[in-house]
């Protein structure tokens, strides 16, 4: 009998044995020379939890609310692109994960399920919380992206999460290495033609995504892009891929809804900070005029439990779902995993005696190199 898996990397190790490599490989790479990659997970470890004791935390309350929807936790999914190379249900089985649990999903423009798709796969299962997000890549087709986002629109999604970390896609040197493209069976399900849905069959010696993002996205994107798109949706406009005070303010200027921290995993310039690091200056930055999230490197419940202290309202996890995905057999039960995700979490907050997601303060968190010296 296989080991039981208890923690994110069990199930990578387990990811890593039954994808195909090209896939793992895609999936886990960051860009270059991968330091970030590291860095984003390394960064949780710098900073010490300061726990309070004995304030009767017999009832705990997790529960946050996004851009105007209550979530169970302060704990969401983020948009990761083809997720039925994992499992043959994809996107799908995450939504039916996050409806299970309660919580947020954000849909990769570049999912192998359809805008619709997962609408209907959240909205018939059971449980009763759940709310999805559209992630917009912004294409060099602006008719064509704006089709997105009212789709998006239409079909029940209730906020805009735009990335504009991506004007060219980060060298990836296994994907360029293994020459990477979507397996046959399946395609960007969002988009009718190959160009667009990434199903061609030749794309030269390079990475196949490189050449599609090449083709394909908008690199000529500005501020005035942020303002071109809130004129168009009725939508919450989030901005996913900021790593500096200086863009937040501009960002909040800009009238965004949200800005979510993201180095895009370590997958588009190596040698930015881990984005625990930079949180706080965002934070400082923005000074409550809109809220801040995080993602990149949370693999832990202490690691929720220290973003949220840094400042983050919620926090998003990539690639610790595709592994979920991909040790899966079907049908998938991906809300055991979820759930325990929970159970985590409100162990977290006991142990650090907070009694809710609001009680989470500056206080709980020091910097590890601080404690030392104390
Ligand atoms: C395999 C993979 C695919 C991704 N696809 C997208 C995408 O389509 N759009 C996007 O904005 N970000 C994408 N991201 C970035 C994630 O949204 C998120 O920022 C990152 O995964 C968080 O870091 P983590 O994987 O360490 O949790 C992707 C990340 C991975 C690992």
């Amino acid at each position: 009998m296989s080991a039981q898996r208890v923690c994110v990397s069990d199930f990578e190790e387990e990811a890593r044995r039954v994808l195909p490599k090209a896939v793992y490989d895609y999936y886990r790479s960051g860009a270059d020379g991968q330091s970030t990659l590291a860095d984003n997970v390394a960064a949780f470890n710098r900073w010490h939890l300061v726990p309070r004791v004995l304030r009767d935390v017999s009832v705990v309350d997790l529960s946050v609310s996004v851009l105007g929807q209550r979530l169970s936790m302060p704990l969401c999914v983020g948009s990761t692109a083809m997720q039925r190379m994992a499992h043959p249900a994809g996107e799908t089985a995450t939504a039916r994960a996050c409806k299970a649990v309660g919580t947020g999903m954000m849909l990769s423009s570049w999912a192998t399920s359809s805008i619709e798709e997962v609408m209907s796969a959240m909205t018939s299962a059971p449980g009763s919380g759940g709310v999805l997000w559209m992630q917009l890549y912004i294409y060099k087709d602006r008719e064509l992206t704006l089709s997105l986002v009212r789709r998006a629109e239409e079909a029940g999604y209730k906020a805009v999460f735009v990335t504009v970390d991506t004007p060219y896609l980060g060298k990836r040197l296994d994907d360029v290495r293994n020459r990477f493209k979507m397996p046959p069976h399946l395609r960007m399900s969002n988009f009718s033609s190959s160009s667009l849905s990434f199903s061609e069959d030749d794309y030269g010696n390079d990475s196949g995504l490189a050449v599609y993002v090449a083709n394909a996205i908008e690199p000529a994107l500005s501020w005035d892009d942020i303002s071109w798109l809130k004129k168009h949706t009725r939508l919450p406009v989030v901005v996913k891929g900021i790593l500096n005070g200086q863009d937040a303010v501009q960002a909040v200027n800009y009238g965004v809804s949200g800005i979510l921290v993201s180095n895009h995993g370590a997958r588009q310039l190596d040698g930015v900070p881990a984005t625990l690091d930079v949180l706080e200056e965002v934070v400082m930055a923005v000074g409550g005029r809109c809220d801040v999230y995080m993602d990149g490197g949370v693999r832990r419940g202490t690691d929720v439990l220290k973003a949220l202290a840094l400042g983050a309202k919620a926090v998003f996890i990539g690639r610790p779902v595709l592994w979920g995905l991909a040790c899966q057999v079907t049908p998938p039960h991906p809300t055991r995993d979820g759930c325990s995700w929970i159970r985590t979490c409100r162990r977290i907050l006991m142990t650090s005696c907070c009694r809710s997601v609001a009680e989470v303060s500056r206080s709980l968190v020091r910097r590890a190199d601080c404690t030392s010296r104390m």
